[in-house]
């Protein structure tokens, strides 16, 4: 059923010619109703078209000519004298009802939130550091669960009653994970907002991250392509830090980026190479894991090797032979207590893959790879809310270990 423009009551054409100037707020609230009747009509028209949806799903960027030309055909047809005019904003909800995710988009969309979490109905934000309980914000599980579909359909990935787990990124690039019963009492959503990584060094230190110290010495560690390794416990910014340091490499240099989710993306950079690990699901059975994408990375002659975070021990032990053989400048992240910590973990890690190699053996191999260690922590106010990220240690780590076989650190 085509709507026409009388059952539309969107009359601002016979006022116009009427010579009455409309009251604004009563313009807008019936630009608001054709709008919706027009996102209406083409929901509609894309339920009954089977075809639609028939190439691989690939994201709603690649749909954007065809709903916009979806639009101009209903506003044609049934809105041809209310004057509307397709902006942006138009299109962007359309796209945000048809591919988007609801309610959601509200909040990914905005700069302060860090992270969203969703228990059942219920939403809890991080807005500037703080806990917000926003409560019950979905009107029934139903949503949610649609909101859930939204996430597989665009991602390809499966959960359900078999694997209740689904670790993806959302079309955004905001790191997403979700957990349904039976293994969890409630449904749990857990969103890290992606449009917060991508700072500045400069915003860091409008931050307070560090001071303008820090931020001169970060910039030479970099320039002078020290191997660094970011410390720190889960959120403490390590990823945030490390974008920061890699858009300081130099135009020149060719770099291989290693993530299991493209948190990192170097847009400008021409010699940026992402590479994105790929868990085995029950969609692809064939795993790419990390130590496969570091073996892969050497063969690509990278000027510098970016690993977005060491967990794999097979992936621990080929950064450090690659670090030991000639590859400068290379950067990663692991979750550690202090500098010395992050340097026995990675040592550790190494020496889950290779238990026959003594211990000293594995820890010059770390000291001649890491050249500088970099630990942050959060600062919790007396909510235990976040007031700061914060460098809490710089150390250079020196080429041989000392008398005692232990790690030599310089603390700046
Ligand atoms: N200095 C800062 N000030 C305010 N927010 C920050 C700062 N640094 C990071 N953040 C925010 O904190 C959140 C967590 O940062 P990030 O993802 O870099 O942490 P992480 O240590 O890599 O966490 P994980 O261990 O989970 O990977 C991000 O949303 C980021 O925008
Ligand atoms: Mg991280």
């Amino acid at each position: 059923m085509v709507l026409t423009h009388n059952q539309l009551n969107y009359s601002s054409l016979s006022e116009v010619t009427g010579g009455k100037i409309q009251d604004f707020s009563d313009s807008m609230l019936k630009k608001k109703q054709a709008e919706k009747d027009i996102i209406g009509i083409l929901k509609k028209r894309i339920r009954n078209d089977i075809k639609f949806f028939s190439d691989s799903f690939s994201g709603r960027e690649q749909y954007r000519e065809k709903i916009y030309f979806m639009i101009s055909d209903i506003v044609n047809s049934s809105f041809a004298y209310s004057g509307l005019y397709i902006d942006d904003e138009l299109l962007e909800k359309a796209l945000s009802e048809i591919f988007g995710l609801g309610i959601l988009e509200n909040y990914l969309s905005d700069k302060k939130i860090t992270d969203i979490f969703i228990q059942d109905r219920q939403m809890l934000v991080i807005k500037d550091g703080r806990k917000q309980f926003l409560g019950e914000v979905f009107n029934s599980i139903d949503d949610v669960y649609l909101v859930i579909d939204r996430i597989k359909l665009a991602s390809g990935k499966t959960v359900d009653q078999r694997i209740p787990f689904l670790n993806t990124e959302l079309y955004d690039g905001s790191r997403c994970s979700i957990v349904i019963p039976p293994v969890s009492d409630r449904v749990y959503i857990t969103i890290r907002v992606f449009n917060c990584i991508d700072f500045e060094l400069q915003n860091l230190l409008g931050l307070k991250m560090f001071d303008i110290n820090t931020c001169a010495m970060l910039k030479k560690f970099v320039a002078d392509k020290n191997n660094i390794l970011i410390a720190g416990a889960t959120g403490s910014g390590k990823t945030t830090l490390l974008n920061t340091l890699v858009k300081l490499i130099h135009q020149n240099e060719i770099i291989n980026l290693i993530q299991d989710l493209p948190e990192i993306r170097l847009k400008n950079h021409p010699f940026a190479r992402m590479l994105t690990t790929r868990p085995k699901t029950r969609e692809t059975d064939n795993e790419i894991s990390q130590d496969r994408l570091v073996y892969e990375t050497l063969r690509m002659k990278a000027d510098r090797i970016i690993l977005g975070e060491v967990r794999d021990c097979m992936a621990a032990y080929q950064l450090l032979q690659a670090l030991n053989t000639g590859h400068r400048g290379s950067f990663s992240t692991i979750h550690a207590d202090s500098c010395n910590d992050a340097l026995m973990r990675l040592e550790m890690l190494a020496m889950e893959y290779r238990p026959n190699l003594s211990s000293r053996v594995i820890k010059k191999t770390v000291s001649r790879a890491i050249d500088v260690v970099l630990f942050l922590e959060c600062e919790l106010d007396k909510n235990l809310d976040i007031k700061n990220r914060k460098i809490k240690e710089i150390a250079e780590v020196a080429d041989c270990l000392d008398k005692r076989g232990e790690y030599k650190l310089i603390f700046h």
